[in-house]
């Protein structure tokens, strides 16, 4: 909030907030967007009470809201404004210890409105449409409105389908959006007709589809990093790189989400999205120009390189595995099939370890090992890039030492840095070697305010920059590659290899076997 003097509490000194974007070390700190109407579905679920709305909270105290706003849940409960607000607050609260005031939730919380709703009654939606005209009289918030659909997929059609049969996707006076989160759709022909149906109602420019790790600081700052510095892009091709490693490991079991996780599994749920989104941004060429179209160009083109799986010898390529009971600091583990919800002779893979080759210029020759799973010691995301050893050894006369190649680790998450291992020499008579680590760490030189993934979202949704969204084709090719290995996988007579790990450990010993030269091996988790 600002105090009069135009000063934020939560910026750094001096910043100003204006409706012009005010300038932080070079750079616009905060465009403020456009004054809207959030309408969200699926209001008294989880992800509204704990994300939604304590990332609204937070861009309202820090100024990044339009000041003519208004938020409108809508659910099947029957519940008051009142109601609404007050089961808010605790998550709110919960979400921000630390800057959570009473004050600034009480001015905050005038602007939520709550309205029971049948997804599926026509007239329903036309009481909504009165509700909102109502909220919005004396508001100003120009007609602009944004649906997010915190729902279950399978309320996606509907509600797009009703929206647009009941006039709320027009967009006459001021603008209408829809935000939906993944899945898109379970497979290719899934994901296409949840296109073709969200077309409908809607033009693709205003659907935006949450991919939630672009939202993160440090998967923005892959394209910073890699095409606003000179010196990393010249080696960044198959001449200089052996291979290159992504992860994105979690302690955490499937907790009370085998609901969906059971049919969903890790490809569905980690690879379609977050860890394609992570291989493109690492494999793309550089945009002209960073704005969405073209940066979503790129990143296509990238999808549209991959190599095929060759399903004969898929084995080669994927290892799957499902974590079994296991214990962690004494602390016992349920294995997956134990956990509430799950069938006993459940097939889906909870870890999964992929070899993709993209099949361009760049990167020809070049494999980049995929991995991710559930209960694995330690939370980590990061994209390893191994370079080639060195060609020529000169210090074949004094040392018999494997040279360890350089590799560059940009780590998105949780302690977020970007560090350099080479060689130097270890201080003394001889010449011997001495790896040492150059290690950048984001948060400690971060200035201005990070927003985290769903603010960053709800923000750029609201100022209408689908850049961090992922784009209809996007979709359908990262499907069109996964769906024949999903059909094989699934197909119980195909008997593809399943490999159980105990829970908190590194995954199945077999995805070593993915790593094809005899020095390579997955970073240590
Ligand atoms: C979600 C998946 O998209 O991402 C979850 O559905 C997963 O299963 C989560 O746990 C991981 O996100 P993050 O931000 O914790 O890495």
């Amino acid at each position: 909030m600002t105090d009069g003097s135009g000063e934020h509490p939560g910026l750094k000194a001096g910043v100003r907030i204006d409706h012009e974007p005010a300038v932080l070390d070079g750079c616009p700190a905060v465009e403020l967007p456009d004054p809207c109407a959030l309408v969200i579905f699926g209001a008294s679920g989880d992800l509204t009470r704990r994300k939604l709305i304590p990332a609204l909270y937070y861009l309202y105290q820090n100024d990044f809201l339009p000041p003519a706003f208004l938020i409108l849940g809508t659910a099947r409960t029957r519940m008051t404004d009142d109601a609404f607000r007050d089961a808010l607050r605790g998550g709110t609260r919960s979400a921000h210890p630390e800057v959570f005031d009473e004050e600034t939730w009480s001015a905050f919380s005038q602007k939520i409105f709550y309205h029971p709703l049948d997804y599926r009654d026509p007239a329903s939606y036309r009481e909504l449409f009165k509700r909102i005209e109502k909220c919005e009289t004396g508001r100003r918030t120009g007609r602009n409105r944004i649906y997010y659909l915190a729902v279950p997929p399978t309320l996606y059609e509907t509600i797009a389908e009703q929206l647009g049969e009941s006039g709320l996707a027009r967009q006459e006076k001021g603008y209408a959006r829809i935000i939906i989160e993944k899945p898109f759709g379970r497979d290719l022909a899934s994901a296409r007709e949840l296109n073709a149906h969200l077309h409908r109602y809607f033009q693709e420019d205003q659907i935006f589809r949450i991919d939630h790790y672009l939202g993160k600081e440090t998967v923005q700052n892959i394209l910073i990093f890699r095409f606003m510095n000179s010196i990393f892009e010249p080696v960044w091709n198959w001449r200089y790189i052996d291979h290159v490693q992504i992860t994105a490991a979690e302690t955490l079991g499937v907790e009370n989400r085998a609901g969906y996780y059971e049919g969903a599994g890790v490809l569905r749920d980690m690879f379609q999205n977050h860890m394609m989104q992570l291989l493109a941004l690492t494999a793309m060429e550089p945009p002209t120009y960073f704005n969405a179209d073209r940066v979503r160009n790129e990143k296509i083109k990238i999808f549209r390189s991959l190599r095929p799986f060759d399903l004969d010898r898929l084995g080669e390529t994927l290892v799957l595995g499902q974590y079994g009971p296991g214990e962690v600091d004494g602390e016992k583990l349920r294995g997956y099939r134990e956990e509430p919800g799950v069938a006993d002779d459940s097939i889906t893979p909870t870890y999964a370890a992929a070899c993709f080759f993209v099949d361009n210029w760049r990167w020809q020759g070049v494999p980049f090992y995929l991995r991710s799973g559930k209960r694995l010691p330690r939370r980590v995301t990061e994209i390893a890039i191994q370079f080639k050893a060195i060609p020529h050894l000169m210090l074949r006369a004094v040392t018999d030492e494997s040279i360890a190649p350089n590799v560059l680790i940009l780590r998105i998450q949780p302690d977020e840095r970007i560090m350099i291992a080479f060689q130097t020499k270890k201080p003394g008579f001889k010449s011997c070697l001495r790896p040492v680590m150059m290690d950048f760490s984001y948060p400690d030189a971060a200035g201005g305010i990070a927003l985290d993934s769903y603010e960053r979202v709800l923000l750029d949704g609201m100022l209408g920059d689908p850049m961090l969204f992922v784009r209809e084709e996007g979709v359908e090719l990262t499907w069109s590659l996964l769906t024949p290995v999903l059909e094989m996988i699934e197909n119980r007579e195909m008997h593809f290899p399943l490999f159980s790990y105990p829970a908190g450990s590194s995954g199945p010993a077999e995805a070593d076997s993915l790593l094809e030269h005899e020095e390579d091996h997955w970073r240590k988790l």
